[in-house]
């Protein structure tokens, strides 16, 4: 039996208990959570007799110190972030680890086919929020074409002297088009909310055709990504990383976009090219781009946040009570699912 005193893990338990644990040493299913999660997620786990070490640090760990902990204790599951890189290294350093349950429904940050290949298995939280990301979709557009962001600043700054006609000239959102890349379930959401509530003809590409949102937003398909970069006033990408979604927006394809259009990014990242997004905005090859996504994460592309005309928050699309919550929840019950001998609900096949 291995005690933790580390002071940066807060064994829930309470251990140590010595004699206890040692008696209980290969009955008691040991997870380690990778931050600080929603209570609930915690608590489903301890009423299940788990015990659970919750790395307490307000950082994100980087993969060398996440393996460090994973060494303190053979774990059974590991309840891991979108900011875990769980792949050989950190197979290979807890070989006890049988689930890595994300907490996230992106995967990106994990090695499927290594873990196909070593058995292990992985889950994810998909659904847990759709809503509120659709939401923040939506959020962006308007404060871009709103200039909120910037007349917020403004005002802030002490600089507003009085109504001016030519100030803080804005876009116009009810009645134009949204092109979506990707038309799953969020990307279905900013369609109905975007073409129900103002309007907006929606475009859209995915690699297969979806008949739920052609019916709920008439939304229209396009059989390639050009096209409906060509056609939208404003692109909202809903795409998960993968190879073939890396730099799915680049420098070509920047270029294929209406001066006057904005891209949304509330997906991931590295689906965009940053670099090459710098550019497009400093040379109003497009007119404004809403990021809660970055490249190189938490770091910015050189040049971005000098920008006026871009909105960047901090990928805290899903960051409500109701969607963590059930975040913490799915992903625990992953876990006590492939305890129990059930297959998780949310296995990553
Ligand atoms: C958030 O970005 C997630 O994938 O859960």
């Amino acid at each position: 039996m291995i005690c933790v005193h580390d002071r940066y893990i807060s064994n829930t338990s309470n251990l140590c208990r010595w004699a206890f644990s040692t008696y209980n040493r290969d009955m008691t299913k040991k997870v380690f959570v990778s931050r600080k999660i929603p209570e609930i997620g915690i608590s489903m786990l301890k009423e299940k007799g788990y015990e659970v070490d919750v790395y307490m640090k307000d950082i994100v760990p980087d993969q060398k110190e996440l393996i460090h902990y994973l060494r303190k204790k053979p774990y059974d599951a590991v309840l891991s972030l979108l900011t875990d890189k769980i792949d050989s290294a950190v197979f290979s350093a807890s070989p006890s680890t049988k689930i890595f349950a994300n907490y996230a429904m992106g995967f990106d940050n994990m090695d499927v086919e290594e873990a196909k290949n070593r058995g292990i298995s992985l889950t994810n939280t998909p659904g847990a929020f759709a809503d509120c990301i659709a939401e923040h979709a939506i959020a962006l557009i308007f404060a871009l074409t709103t200039r909120l962001v910037e007349g917020d600043k403004y005002v802030r700054a002490g600089k507003y002297k009085g109504w001016t006609p030519m100030n803080f000239i804005g876009g116009d959102v009810c009645g134009k088009t949204l092109g979506l890349i990707g038309a799953g379930k969020i990307g279905s959401k900013v369609a109905y909310h975007l073409s129900k509530g103002f309007g907006l003809k929606v475009v859209y590409y995915d690699i297969k055709r979806n008949e739920e949102i052609e019916m709920g937003s008439g939304a229209i398909f396009k059989e390639t990504i050009e096209e409906v970069l060509k056609e939208a006033d404003i692109i909202s990408l809903h795409v998960p990383l993968f190879d073939a979604t890396h730099h799915l927006i680049n420098e070509t394809r920047l270029n294929m976009m209406k001066p006057t259009a904005y891209l949304i990014n509330t997906s991931r990242g590295p689906v965009v090219d940053e670099v090459a997004l710098v550019e497009a905005l400093k040379n109003k090859t497009i007119k404004g781009a809403g990021l809660d996504v970055f490249e190189f994460e938490p770091k910015l592309a050189k040049g971005l946040a000098k920008l006026d005309n871009v909105v960047l928050t901090p990928h805290i699309a899903s960051a409500r009570e109701s969607a963590r919550n059930e975040m913490a929840r799915m992903a625990s019950q992953n876990i006590i699912d492939f305890f129990e001998g059930k297959e998780p609900k949310n296995i990553i096949k």
